[in-house]
């Protein structure tokens, strides 16, 4: 039986982002497939939220251009990029809830925006959302009075409400604590076992990645790109680079 090979869900191609006269990175090229979860790595100030939003189309790249199931998201403009933008959740690190509306509105919002479905079929789907992650019951709850945890749930579970096919999480276990943490991680594992979502998941927390990424790509501030990018062991085992090395074995760098 022939099989054709699936396109990317997701390519880079030859990504350049300059703020001014700064480069952040040069020439950044990689393909990601349905149902991978890709941690992005590397030190702070590498540029990991930056290609996080040149991604998600929340900043422009100098040069270059992201294909989004084989199409140019990159160029594309009016209705042809909102189509696009739909394929994704991002879940931004202070969870991006509004304060002011309580948990259902926040979940309801994008929904109201962009479906036409009845008030009744979205009453149904902020349940079945905040049930997917464990917050069925607190429909009426502002961000305010939930703990941290909950609230990166929340947002996720308002990231999901388009059923996005890629999501995109930044720092998502930052300000947690550990079990909190693996329960966000857990639960990244079962949405993509459950619904073969795309996450790319940016995080330099050895725990989170040992125990989620299926493949890894490490940027470095100083080489200006990717200095290491394949499964998870194939980066671990990479020794050619020294940084690789100390990051995972978490030697303090001059
Ligand atoms: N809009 C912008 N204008 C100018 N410089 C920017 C802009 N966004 C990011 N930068 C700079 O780009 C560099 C990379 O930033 P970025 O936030 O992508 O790093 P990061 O790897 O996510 O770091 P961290 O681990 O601390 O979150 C930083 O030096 C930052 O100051
Ligand atoms: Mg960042």
């Amino acid at each position: 039986m022939n099989s054709i090979p699936s396109l990317p869900i997701i390519e880079a191609r030859n990504l350049t982002v300059r703020f001014g006269e700064r480069t952040i990175f040069e020439n950044v090229s990689f393909t990601i497939h349905r149902g991978d979860i890709l941690v992005i790595l590397g030190g702070s100030g590498c540029g990991k939220s930056t290609l996080l939003r040149t991604l998600t189309g929340l900043n422009q790249p100098t040069e270059g251009q992201v294909l989004i199931d084989g199409e140019d998201f990159t160029a594309a403009v009016g209705a042809e990029r909102t189509r696009l933008l739909r394929k994704f959740g991002i879940l931004f690190q202070s969870g991006g809830l509004f304060a002011s509306m309580s948990l259902a509105e926040n979940i309801a919002l994008p929904l109201q925006t962009y479906t036409n479905l009845s008030e009744n079929d979205i009453e149904t789907m902020i349940t079945l959302k905040l049930g997917s992650v464990g917050l069925d019951g607190f429909q009426e709850f502002l961000p305010s009075e939930i703990s941290g945890g909950m609230k990166k749930r929340a947002g996720l579970a308002r990231a999901m409400a388009l059923d996005p096919e890629i999501l995109f999480f930044d720092e998502p276990s930052a300000g947690l604590d550990p079990i909190s943490s693996v329960s966000l991680d857990n639960l990244i594992l079962n949405l993509n076992s459950a619904l073969g979502t795309t996450m790319i998941v940016v995080t330099h927390e050895l725990d989170s990645i040992n125990k989620i990424a299926k493949r890894a790509l490490m940027l470095d501030r100083d080489a200006q790109g990717i200095i290491a990018f394949g499964t998870l062991d194939e980066v671990k085992n990479n020794i050619s680079n020294p940084r690789i090395n100390h990051f995972f074995n978490r030697i303090a760098e001059e």
